[in-house]
């Protein structure tokens, strides 16, 4: 069986990826969690008591990264993307960045914005085309409440700065019943006249996050609550990229678009590309997997890291870390299984 295996892949290695699942799905697009902290504590990515951190010794350093990232590049990886915690919180970060900008392969980041002036010039040097921007509330004391921080004006002010330096923000809504539902057409009113993007999340389930039901908004009352107050045929669809996550819409005339990311109602696995690496160097093959494997390890001990990393592909659910069911992944038991996000890193 296991030379039956290895001939079969070494017919198949004719594509530059070598990153392919048991379904056939090529993994060309590396989620690279660089720190474990956070400035902010938003309630749904973290308990209010925070989380049990990893040794310091045991996190990836600037070099670690760069040469884990490396690998996974020559393995057929075209897109890294640098989340945390809040990734621009690590002290090395311009470091890691600018070793990274290097590679043959698309760097973007997934922030907070709190100390995103810092970065503006350097990614807009770099050539980055867009920044992931958290974002919950257009409200300063609601902003607050969710990230249990006060930070509401510096992120306006970056979000603004980024607009100015021409690098289109993202913003990522996550929608909470009762929190901030209400605010969805006002965070849609902003693209009128700015370039931006609005990413409405479903809220989804984590160790300690208190996810419920009832706190999520589905995929389809997003849609009803635009159509109300801007007219259904005012919506126009966009079309999606190869494996985009997100539904992609725009008001007629709007400058900026908004999408819909539906993991919870409509989940998007068929098409996944993604594999995540923690900031302690274990791979997730899935946000949802509780099957992780250290490679940070293998590496620290000069032992070649891509045979696990395959293994690690091999045992990736065909959906949502096996949760196929709506049922089963609103299951405490198995959804509470998982690590918190801000130790996975979105
Ligand atoms: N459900 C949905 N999205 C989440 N994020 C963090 N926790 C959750 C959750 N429980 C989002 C953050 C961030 C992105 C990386 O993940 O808003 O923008
Ligand atoms: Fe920090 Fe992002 Fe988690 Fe908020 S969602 S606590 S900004 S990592």
């Amino acid at each position: 069986m296991h030379n039956e295996l290895e001939t079969y892949s070494t017919l198949e290695n004719t594509s530059a990826n070598n990153l392919t699942d048991s379904f056939n799905r090529e993994h060309t697009y590396l989620r690279i969690s660089l720190i474990e902290k956070c400035n902010l504590r938003c309630t749904y990515c973290m308990p209010a008591e925070g989380v049990g951190l990893s040794p310091p010794d045991s996190i990836m350093s600037a070099n670690e990264v760069l040469e884990i990232a490396k690998t996974f590049v020559n393995s057929g990886v075209t897109k890294i993307r640098l989340t945390g915690g809040e990734p621009l919180l690590r002290k090395d970060f311009e470091l890691i960045y600018k070793g990274l900008a290097e590679l043959p392969a698309e760097i973007g980041i997934t922030t907070n914005a709190v100390l995103l002036d810092k970065y503006l010039s350097l990614f807009k040097e770099k050539g980055m085309k867009s920044i992931n921007i958290s974002l919950d509330t257009l409200n300063k004391k609601k902003f607050s409440d969710v990230t249990r921080r006060d930070q509401f004006d510096r992120v306006m002010k970056n979000i603004y700065a980024s607009l100015n330096a021409g690098i289109q923000p993202r913003i990522n809504v996550v929608l909470l019943r009762d929190f901030n539902e209400n605010e969805i057409n006002d965070f849609i009113e902003l693209t009128k006249d700015l370039p931006l993007v609005v990413r409405f999340i479903e809220f989804m389930p984590f160790e300690g996050n208190e996810w419920k039901t009832e706190k999520l908004v589905p995929m389809a009352s997003i849609l009803q609550n635009v159509a109300e107050h801007f007219e259904g045929n005012k919506i126009e669809r966009i079309q999606d990229k190869p494996n985009d996550t997100s539904k992609n819409y725009r008001i007629k005339g709007f400058i900026g678009s908004f999408s819909i990311i539906s993991t919870v109602t409509n989940p998007f696995c068929d098409s996944c590309n993604r594999i995540r690496l923690t900031a302690n160097g274990t791979i997730k093959n899935c946000l949802f997997s509780e099957d992780e494997v250290n490679i940070l390890k293998v590496f620290r001990k000069n032992e070649p890291i891509m045979p696990v990393v395959k293994m690690a592909l091999g045992k990736k659910h065909r959906m949502r870390g096996g949760m196929d069911t709506l049922e089963e992944f609103s299951d405490p038991k198995k959804n509470q299984a998982n690590r918190s996000m801000i130790l996975i890193g979105g």
